[in-house]
């Protein structure tokens, strides 16, 4: 069990799948992970974004796999799992990142609305969660992430269907943490605050695609105040989370949610 303190964040040797890779949180998970030794495979909807977190990866002198992925399609996320057994002829690691956000009071959420949400989040993670189990539980090792939200932990008003959606994903992570255990596999979730991303743009781009600053510098400093270090997270600091998650140092870590998040809620 002896695991060398050099040895215990690395991922030297190790398959690692990304969800959700073509942007924000995924796209640094997949160049963390790549950063500690994985290879990786890089899933997401954006085919465009996910070359450049290829590139990205590849940079790192890891080998990239590009596998465009609906994670709410089974059948899809089934070809992706089967692509990195094909090209690594293992999973160590994967990361169900992908996700959607809609905002609207409960009594104007229309049914598209939620459906996409309970289908990317939720299903997405779920399928995720299934292909990961069968390949990880079938070697005897293996480390599945999830991602909830702060979101989750406080009541926000406008967005009933994401907080729920969630809190869905912390408890089935629960869930296949206790069923995959006894076969030596580990599943946690990650719960992060506030990240500027492509989930977060919308607050400072303007309809014409430009970005309007000063609206840019009041949420990030308005974030900011209601964080006790005081400060809004950045990608990196949700995939050094992950990178603990998936690597050694965690081992004895499973069915729990981590909170990275600038201390906004102490849960
Ligand atoms: N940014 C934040 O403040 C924040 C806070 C808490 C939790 N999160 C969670 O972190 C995760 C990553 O979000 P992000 O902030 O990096 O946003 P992002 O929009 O930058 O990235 C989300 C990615 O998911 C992809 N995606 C959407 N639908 C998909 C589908 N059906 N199949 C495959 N890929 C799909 C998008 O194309 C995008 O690349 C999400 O699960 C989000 O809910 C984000």
């Amino acid at each position: 069990m002896h695991t060398e303190l050099e040895n215990a964040f690395e991922l030297v040797g190790r398959a690692a799948v990304v969800t959700g890779a073509a942007s924000g949180i995924g796209r640094q998970a997949a160049v963390t992970f790549a950063q500690a030794g994985a290879d990786v495979v890089v899933a997401d909807v954006s085919a465009a974004g996910l070359e450049e977190t290829a590139a990205l990866v590849r940079k790192q002198g890891r080998t990239a796999t590009v596998v465009p992925t609906d994670v709410s399609d089974r059948s899809a996320v089934d070809r992706l799992a089967q692509a990195a057994l094909d090209a690594h002829g293992r999973i160590d690691v994967w990361a169900n990142v992908a996700g959607v956000i809609r905002y609207a009071p409960i009594v104007d959420t229309s049914e598209d609305e939620l459906d996409l949400i309970l289908s990317v989040n939720v299903k997405g993670t779920y399928w995720g969660c299934a292909a990961a189990a069968r390949a990880m539980t079938a070697r005897g090792s293996g480390s599945i992430i999830n991602v909830a939200s702060a979101g989750m932990d406080s009541a926000t008003p406008g967005i009933s269907c994401y907080a729920m959606s969630k809190s869905a994903v912390a408890m089935l992570t629960r869930t296949l943490a206790a069923e995959v255990a006894p076969h030596g596999v580990r599943a946690n979730t990650v719960s992060p605050g506030w990240v500027p991303t492509g989930m977060t743009a919308h607050y400072w781009t303007n309809e014409d695609g430009t970005v309007d600053e000063a609206r840019q510098r009041q949420m990030y400093a308005d974030r900011a105040a209601t964080a006790p270090l005081n400060r809004i997270g950045e990608p990196s600091d949700i995939a050094w989370a992950m990178l603990y998650l998936a690597a050694d140092a965690s081992r004895f870590v499973t069915g729990q949610i981590l909170r990275a998040n600038g201390g906004v809620a102490m849960v």
